[in-house]
């Protein structure tokens, strides 16, 4: 990580497809148009949602025309993860089409995770792929879906099943635009951040235990530097696995359990909380086994906990394994968990489905 003037951090990702930075800071979307320019030539395309779109993209297209970059006109979808499907996705990419977008030209994705996700994957379809600079304006997109390449939308069997691994050529986050997220949306993204401080920083995951991350203006630096931390960790696993054939495997902490608990609480539960209970639970259970050490398991519940994120789930073993037996990431009868070997260090495992009920079973709050 470099200081880049005005308080603007960089973060430089050398994935094996592409290389790119991540500009994070307060301010940071008046840069955005000298920072596409460096990306390319050509012109650009805004493709945002309608609560995002009316904030924030007069300005982001304000920055592109300053550095004399032309400006198609933008495509906006309704706001929302109903809209991630291909009739949606279908609907950008005509649009992309009737703008006579060619291969020098860019998608500009303004928004949160649904945004990154779906005009990540126009992106990659058109013309076999063109240039998309990720602007992430909530705090999950920030810390996570929009570094990385995964791109996606969902089938009626699931979600993310259609996707690409199309990587950006920058990603440009403004930590101000955390001040107009939700407080409950923002508190969600925390489950998050604090799986990235238990895999990597266990100085982090102290921090966050003592002082919960906010979303207030006073608190812009520190919040550009804790999305900065959890870029780099983010950062590193990618470089050293794209395709997640292996260590990005670990990124996946909390996501068996809490995938299961999303699916089966209808999406009525954010997608962070759910992680974190999946986390919470996963680290009980390793404790039980003796793969971690209670103190380790105790360290992550309290920063959860703090945030006020679930700790558990009372749904019953049997409906969570239902929706765990369906999870893409199956292998045959058998799961790859993630499981906390310490603070700043997490294993992959290969369990089976019956194992995994037992996990569930020792997972259960009221033991600690
Ligand atoms: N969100 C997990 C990953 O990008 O691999």
């Amino acid at each position: 990580m470099s200081d880049k003037g005005m308080g603007t951090r960089l973060v430089h990702v050398g994935a094996a497809s592409r290389a790119y930075d991540v500009h994070v800071g307060a301010g940071t979307l008046d840069e955005l148009g000298s920072i596409v320019h460096k990306t390319g030539n050509g012109r650009t395309c805004v493709i945002t949602e309608t609560n995002v779109g009316p904030l924030y993209a007069n300005a982001v297209e304000n920055s592109l025309r300053e550095a004399s970059i032309d400006v198609a006109e933008r495509l906006t979808f309704p706001a929302g993860e109903p809209s991630k499907n291909l009739a949606v996705l279908g609907g950008l990419l005509e649009g992309l089409a009737e703008r006579e977008l060619t291969r020098d030209d860019a998608v500009i994705a303004l928004g949160g995770g649904v945004t990154g996700d779906i005009a990540g994957l126009a992106a990659a379809l058109y013309l076999r792929g063109i240039r998309v600079i990720q602007v992430p304006t909530s705090l999950l997109a920030m810390v996570d879906s929009s570094v990385g390449g995964k791109t996606a939308v969902d089938l009626a069997a699931g979600k993310n099943l259609v996707g690409a691994f199309w990587q950006p050529s920058a990603v440009v986050a403004d930590v101000r635009c955390l001040a107009s997220v939700p407080r409950s949306l923002f508190v969600d993204s925390c489950g998050e951040v604090i799986k990235h401080a238990v895999l990597a920083d266990a100085a982090l995951l102290d921090e966050l235990t003592e002082r919960p991350l906010s979303s207030s203006a006073s608190d812009e630096e520190r919040l550009a530097r804790v999305v900065t931390r959890n870029v780099e960790i983010k950062r590193d696993v990618v470089a050293a696995d794209e395709r997640e054939h292996g260590a990005r495997q670990t990124l996946n902490l909390g996501h068996t359990i809490g995938h299961a608990i999303e699916a089966a609480s209808d999406f009525t539960l954010g997608h962070g909380s759910c992680v974190a209970a999946g986390l919470c639970m996963m680290a009980r259970a390793a404790a039980h086994k003796g793969w971690c050490t209670g103190e380790t398991s105790a360290r992550i519940v309290r920063c959860v906990a703090a945030h006020g994120l679930p700790t558990g789930s009372d749904l019953p073993a049997d409906l969570l394994l239902h929706y765990m037996a369906h999870d893409k990431k199956r292998h045959g009868d058998s799961v790859n968990i993630v499981v906390p070997a310490e603070i700043g260090r997490a294993e992959v495992r290969r369990v089976s489905l019956g194992e995994l009920r037992e996990l569930v079973a020792l997972g259960r709050e009221g033991d600690e």
